[in-house]
């Protein structure tokens, strides 16, 4: 990478996490993280989820025909585990080359996961396959006890579900996704090579406080919840550490304006629009824009073991006004209004 005051060029990001969704919201939502971003590894929270290869053959058909034209970006997807998933139907999927990854929302974790996994147990058939055949399994890492603090979720659920997984099946390739907490941090820093994770913008930039930051904020609700200052700084500090089983994943998981801000609003912050310019300016507040390459374009291919991509981008040291609402245009030609995350603000970094 070169950087200079002025601009900065880096190798093609990806994005090991994403929430492109389907319909309407797909059409309005995917040319932002095309525009930035070679790949992405794409959830499979649809509703009805994604859980075999011929629904991820028709939503890869879905996403390809929504991309803007003459657009290289290359949607990777993904398998929702389910109780009663064949495992058979993963391992042609993986073998096939149609998913990528299989997802394990723990169930009623969080947006569509109803159909989610109610016992890491019943799933051993599974995740026996997935250690054979070297499938990566990408975790949403809460519990989901009712008694358990809400912002102890992700730190309980490493305790007594990621540790005792992990020591049942050591061959196994895990993303802890979206981690929130100086304990996944060092939970994954600690681990060895089939461990990574993935760190997003917004648990780099802010804390549990920009909930509350002058009345309720459902544009910062996101799960897992944000949490305090100690976690957001140790994220930060995994994040520029240039140990590569940290890499980037923007968990970008819009919804529209009026199901945020609702009286049961849904939890997810629209961050595709700014993504890589908010990395950035995490990274330069950080004194580490050197280390940004690799962190969100080298770490996460190799990873996955595939080619880094060829083409670079270049952020020019210009800064950009985020509005405080987009409007952007669905499959059929009407605005979803969405709100982005950094919006009203700022940004240093703009994409060339
Ligand atoms: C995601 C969504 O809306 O699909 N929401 C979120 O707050 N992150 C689901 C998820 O990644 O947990
Ligand atoms: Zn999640
Ligand atoms: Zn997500």
């Amino acid at each position: 990478m070169s950087a200079s005051p002025a601009q900065l060029s880096l190798r093609r990001p990806d994005d090991w996490h994403v929430h492109l969704r389907d319909g309407a919201l797909l059409q309005a939502v995917l040319p932002s993280t095309a525009a930035q971003f070679g790949r992405a590894i794409v959830m499979p929270n649809l509703s009805p989820p994604i859980t075999t290869v011929a629904a991820a053959l028709a939503y890869r058909q879905r996403i390809l025909a929504a991309l803007p034209d003459g657009s290289g970006f290359t949607p990777l997807l993904t398998a929702y585990l389910t109780d009663t998933i064949d495992p058979a139907e993963l391992e042609r999927g993986f073998a096939e080359g149609v998913f990528a990854a299989c997802k394990l929302y723990p169930a009623n974790a969080t947006t569509n996961s109803a159909a989610g996994v109610s016992d890491l147990a019943k799933l051993s058939a599974v995740f026996e396959t997935l250690e054979r055949i070297g499938m990566p399994l990408l975790i949403h890492g809460e519990v989901t006890d009712a008694e358990i603090d809400i912002f102890d979720r992700e730190a309980v659920f490493i305790e007594r579900q990621l540790e005792p997984l992990l020591r049942r099946h050591p061959g196994l390739k895990v993303v802890l996704e979206h981690i929130t907490t100086a304990e996944a941090a060092a939970f994954v820093a600690g681990s060895g090579a089939n461990l990574a994770a993935t760190i997003t913008p917004h648990h780099l930039h802010i804390n549990r406080n920009a909930l509350f930051r002058g009345g309720l904020r459902p544009d910062m609700y996101c799960l897992p919840v944000a949490k305090r200052e100690q976690h957001r700084l140790a994220l930060r500090a995994a994040a520029i550490s240039g140990n590569p089983r940290f890499f980037l994943g923007t968990d970008s998981a819009p919804h529209p304006r009026h199901a945020k801000e609702a009286a049961c609003g849904c939890a997810g912050i629209f961050n595709a629009p700014y993504a890589i310019e908010s990395y950035a300016l995490a990274f330069e507040q950080e004194g580490a824009l050197d280390r940004l390459e690799a962190f969100a374009s080298e770490f996460g291919p190799r990873f996955y073991g595939l080619p880094l991509n060829e083409e670079r981008i270049t952020l020019v040291r210009e800064s950009v006004s985020v509005p405080p609402r987009l409007h952007l245009n669905d499959a059929a030609g009407e605005a979803v209004e969405l709100v982005p995350f950094h919006a009203g603000e700022l940004l240093p970094w703009r994409l060339a």
